[in-house]
């Protein structure tokens, strides 16, 4: 049992992280705000502010944006205290592996999979989507068979093999970012600031020239009365509307995997992750306003949302419609870029703690890049991305991100108990209060997610505990 609950000790990880781990030290400050703002703003506020406008909060969407902007701002101080107390790759799985010990840091790490890798998948798929759109508007036209998943699953019947080939347009793009990831850190954050640059912008665009069109009228009832069911619309609908759009806010805590090609990552972590998730949430808080006050929420249950707007506005819009697709198409490639970067890092970490084989933690000599660990996730990705459907993945995702979310939060709690002087270049405010907050947030937005989701999500803890019984245990640095 002791073994289980083994812990690495600070000064370790201290000295790990200031040894030379083979990742060139190339980020700013501003390269990770950019990081952190591309990993944010995708498939959430394109595609799924509208479907939890019309079937859960109305116009109060905006208040279930707030709601949920609150639990993820609770995490992302956590995650920053932690960022810059112990900057290394593993992120969540470092942390809980100096607070909570060995078996819980490997679930951790085994449930950030399912953020990261899995995130990337989904986001793949959203942008496969917006692609065959946006080309079909310049005339070309991708058949259906080489543009979606193979299989289908339909409550009631289960799997269905639904005619197509494979989603070839979200294969491409993994791989395509999979090899740019290979390259260099350097050249990827690069790519990912002009990406972000365009789809700020074009959000920005939409708020600006759509705040003329909103009537108000829309905005009435504020909170469309519940119908009778938990969850649809009244005051429990702007609860579920969080667990639904909490899918936007996932992101910030990739930056933190990215702790050791930061430049000063004691100074710059927290900066990356509070300043990122702040302007994304001001940017929530404004297009769920405008996107309300434009169209009557009982029309917004269609996957792009943003371009009915500006289909509503009429004529004096209409010039916006192509940016809003090149936006959407910017804005889920950074999302994916920036997953299949903290995923390889997670294994990165893993593998020097010898929980995972040990060319897992291969650095490339030349590109200074974790690349056989980038390779596998964007093989795998790009494998779940091409044969998988959208929905099955995107409630996944987010539980996963949930647990980790609380775990980390309350590994703040349990840190600052076992270990009260440790230098914290920033400090989680009023702990425990924030960090409690944090959990207990999280904690309710997973009770709100469907039964099946939380049992796809203990059938892969499942397969992750025997795992670690058959390797991790036995091949620990920690336990030699
Ligand atoms: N927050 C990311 C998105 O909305 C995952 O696509």
């Amino acid at each position: 049992m002791n073994q289980l609950f083994r812990k690495k000790s600070l000064e370790s990880l201290l000295f790990e992280a200031n040894s030379e781990s083979g990742l060139k030290r190339e980020l700013t400050a501003r390269n990770l705000i950019a990081l952190g703002v591309g990993a944010i703003i995708g498939t959430g506020i394109f595609v799924l502010t509208g479907t939890a406008a019309a079937n859960y909060a109305g116009p109060a969407i905006i208040l279930s944006f707030i709601l949920s902007g609150i639990g993820c701002v609770f995490a992302g101080l956590c995650y920053a205290e932690f960022a810059s107390m112990i900057p290394i790759a593993g992120s969540a799985y470092t942390y809980s592996y100096a607070s909570l010990g060995e078996f819980i840091a490997w679930i951790i790490g085994w449930d950030l999979i399912l953020e990261y890798l899995f995130a990337s998948s989904t986001v793949a798929v959203g942008w496969s989507g917006y692609f065959v759109s946006f080309l079909h508007d310049l005339g070309i036209h991708i058949p259906e068979q080489l543009s979606q998943a193979p299989f289908d699953h339909i409550a009631g019947q289960g799997w269905v093999a639904t005619g197509s080939i494979m989603n070839f347009p979200a294969v491409a793009l993994v791989l395509l970012i999979t090899s740019l990831l290979v390259v260099g850190i350097k050249e990827s954050s690069r790519v990912n600031n002009i990406i972000v640059f365009i789809k700020v912008a074009v959000i920005l665009l939409f708020i600006g020239f759509g705040i003329s069109y909103i009537n108000v009228e829309n905005w009435t009832p504020f909170i469309p009365e519940n119908t009778g069911k938990f969850g649809q619309f009244g005051i429990s609908g702007i609860f579920t509307g969080a667990g639904v759009i909490f899918f936007a806010y996932i992101g910030f805590d990739a930056l933190s995997t990215a702790a050791q090609e930061t430049k000063n990552p004691q100074r710059d972590m927290p900066k990356g992750i509070l300043i990122s998730l702040a302007i994304c949430t001001i940017l929530y808080v404004a297009v769920s306003a405008v996107l309300t006050g434009m169209v009557n929420y009982t029309e917004l249950n269609i996957p792009a949302p943003i371009a009915l707007a500006i289909d509503k506005a009429g004529k004096g819009l209409m010039w916006l419609r192509p940016f809003i697709k090149i936006g959407a198409l910017a804005g889920l490639t950074s999302v994916v870029l920036v997953m299949l970067m903290g995923q390889p890092r997670i294994f990165f970490a893993m593998a020097k703690d010898g929980l995972l084989p040990k060319s897992f933690a291969n650095i490339h000599p030349k590109y200074g890049t974790p690349y056989l660990t980038t390779l596998l996730t964007g093989i795998t990705s790009a494998i779940i991305a091409g044969i998988l459907p959208i929905d099955i993945l995107g409630e996944l995702v987010s539980i996963g991100t949930l647990l980790a979310f609380a775990i980390v939060c309350a590994s703040v709690i349990v840190l600052r108990k076992t270990n009260p002087d440790a230098p914290r270049s920033f400090k989680t405010p009023f702990v425990p209060w924030v960090p409690l907050g944090g959990v207990i947030i999280c904690l309710a937005q997973m009770a709100a997610l469907p039964l099946d989701t939380w049992i796809r999500l203990l059938g892969w803890m499942a397969i992750g505990i025997v795992i670690y019984f058959l390797y991790g245990r036995k091949n620990s640095l920690l336990k030699k």
